[in-house]
């Protein structure tokens, strides 16, 4: 369905929990962040129904988000019964990768053919600093085994914050190099509770672009694939396996190509990451709402939806929101 902008509103990002086996420092505060209560988080039941009706009203692709979203028991078979619903042509997943080695398998078969992981740095002790106890061994035997099974794309998604890893930009541009994989470079958004000042710690990704530039030759992937690939602009590095992709939402906001809704753990349902506004399709559920009525939501919530963020607007003032980045799904 089209929006007020003519945009093509075909994709919802299901959050299916707020909860996260890592405390990355730029998502969380050090103790991590009070939970949903159980009965505040949407059922699957309750997830599946919204998304039948998404789909009704036009959503197409679906992404299961967390959190880690697959800390949720019952995660698989969840993903695999979304399979039955006709139109929905693709369910991908975002993850931190830590318990991928021993999901992969069982993800391939119930139908996630496309992944998303984290990897903030390639040093262990980094990694462990950054994820606040994170195994960074895991994760890279995670990637392993989705790339031997024969998951595709593989993604691998890096918020570069300056002083900590901007000194492996190279190494990760390498990655791409040698392995069939998309290096996405992720600016470092300011939204939710944390204790790192992420307003000094933020890297624009044209000072990583270039760097990356001054050692190898970047050439523009175009067409088609671009097309596919929402807001990431995506190169090659000359002759190499995988490719090199940056998503720049604070230093190019790329919301005239916004074409998601997501849907929060707790079940509402937001038309942009970076606005607080949402719509409640939890209360409604439990009310005992129709269909009807939930579409009437959701095609409400699309006609809602901000021609644009003011992460950083003209003006550079800086607008915070409120709501952190485990509930809402990254
Ligand atoms: N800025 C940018 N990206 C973020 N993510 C989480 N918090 C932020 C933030 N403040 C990313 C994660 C992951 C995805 C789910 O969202 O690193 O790649
Ligand atoms: Fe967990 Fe992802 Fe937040 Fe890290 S960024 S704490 S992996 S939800």
């Amino acid at each position: 369905m089209l929006d007020q902008y003519n945009r093509d509103i075909n994709y919802l990002r299901v959050s299916i929990t707020d909860r996260c086996n890592l405390r990355c420092m730029y998502c969380m505060p050090k103790e991590g962040l009070s939970h949903i209560g159980h009965d505040d988080i949407l059922r699957y039941e309750e997830i599946s129904r919204i998304v039948n009706v998404a789909v009704g009203t036009g959503i197409r692709k679906i992404r299961i988000t967390g959190g880690e979203p697959l800390v949720r028991r019952g995660v698989v078979d969840f993903i695999a019964s979304l399979k039955t619903i006709p139109d929905l042509r693709d369910i991908s997943l975002t993850t931190n990768g830590t318990l991928l080695s021993e999901f992969a398998g069982k993800l391939f078969q119930a139908g996630v053919k496309r992944i998303n992981i984290s990897l903030d740095s390639l040093n262990p002790e980094k990694y462990e600093r950054i994820t606040r106890g994170g195994d960074l061994n895991a994760v890279l035997k995670g990637i392993d085994e989705v790339h031997r099974i024969g998951f595709s794309p593989i993604k691998i998604n890096i918020v570069a914050i300056k002083g900590f890893n901007d000194d492996e930009i190279l190494d990760f541009a390498k990655l791409s190099m040698d392995k069939p994989f998309q290096i996405r470079f992720i600016e470092l958004m300011t939204l939710g509770r944390t204790d790192l000042d992420r307003d000094s710690k933020y890297l624009s990704n044209d000072v990583i672009r270039e760097k990356i530039r001054e050692i190898y030759r970047l050439e523009p992937v175009d067409g088609e694939r671009k097309r596919l690939d929402g807001p990431a602009r995506i190169y090659r590095i000359a002759g190499g396996a995988g490719e090199i992709g940056f998503i720049s939402p604070v230093s190019h906001h790329f919301c005239n190509l916004c074409n998601r809704l997501r849907l929060t753990s707790d079940g509402h349902l937001r038309a942009c990451l970076l606005s607080d506004e949402e719509v409640d399709l939890k209360g409604a559920l439990r009310g005992g709402c129709n269909d009807d009525h939930l579409a009437k939501l959701i095609i409400g919530a699309i006609a809602k939806k901000p021609i644009r963020h003011d992460l950083a607007c003209d003006e550079g003032h800086i607008k915070k929101c409120i709501k952190d980045m485990s509930t809402i799904g990254g």
